[in-house]
């Protein structure tokens, strides 16, 4: 990111149409909150492009809806330019992380987005895609968590006001 001083998050998934396009929508609503949206550059991918152009999950919509949070991503895969793009590749379980390890992604960049939730005892975001509507309750509380503790972390690092 040479000419552009934002700090890059890319939230990902296996089809980009649960799970990361609500962490990216949830993301983005708590940067917006605090008045620093414009110190991001946020998006979310999926390992696997079958979904590829198709909005979220009407599912996951009306949970984001349900919380003041609309989802405006359209699904895509992740690119290899993302890992040079991107300064936090936020995988929702392990096998996405491991799957973008395994397409070159560097580890330093590559986290699990619940790592960054020390207080659940999860550490994956499960796929809700063949469950019920509850499932998208329960991957809304540890999206939320996760991004919780992921802007903590990254205020931290990086303080409010870097550029
Ligand atoms: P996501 O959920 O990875 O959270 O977007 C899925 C969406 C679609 C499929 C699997 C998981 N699928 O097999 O099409």
């Amino acid at each position: 990111m040479s000419q552009d001083s934002r700090i890059g998050v890319l939230f990902i998934c296996l089809g980009n149409i649960c799970r990361s396009p609500l962490a990216e929508g949830v993301f983005l609503h708590k940067i917006n909150e605090q008045g620093i949206a414009s110190r991001f550059s946020v998006d979310s991918a999926g390992t696997g492009g079958w979904h590829a152009g198709e909005p979220a999950d009407a599912r996951a919509q009306a949970t984001a809806r349900r919380k003041g949070v609309t989802l405006v991503s359209r699904a895509r895969q992740v690119r290899i330019e993302d890992f040079s793009r991107f300064h936090y590749l936020i995988a929702m379980d392990e096998s996405n992380r491991e799957n973008l390890l395994a397409m070159g992604a560097p580890e330093d960049r590559t986290h699990l987005l619940l790592n960054f939730a020390a207080q659940q005892r999860l550490r994956e975001v499960p796929d809700p895609y063949y469950g019920g509507d509850d499932g998208f309750e329960t991957v809304y509380s540890l999206v939320d968590l996760g991004c919780t503790g992921l802007l903590t972390e990254l205020i931290r690092k990086h303080g409010r006001d870097w550029s």
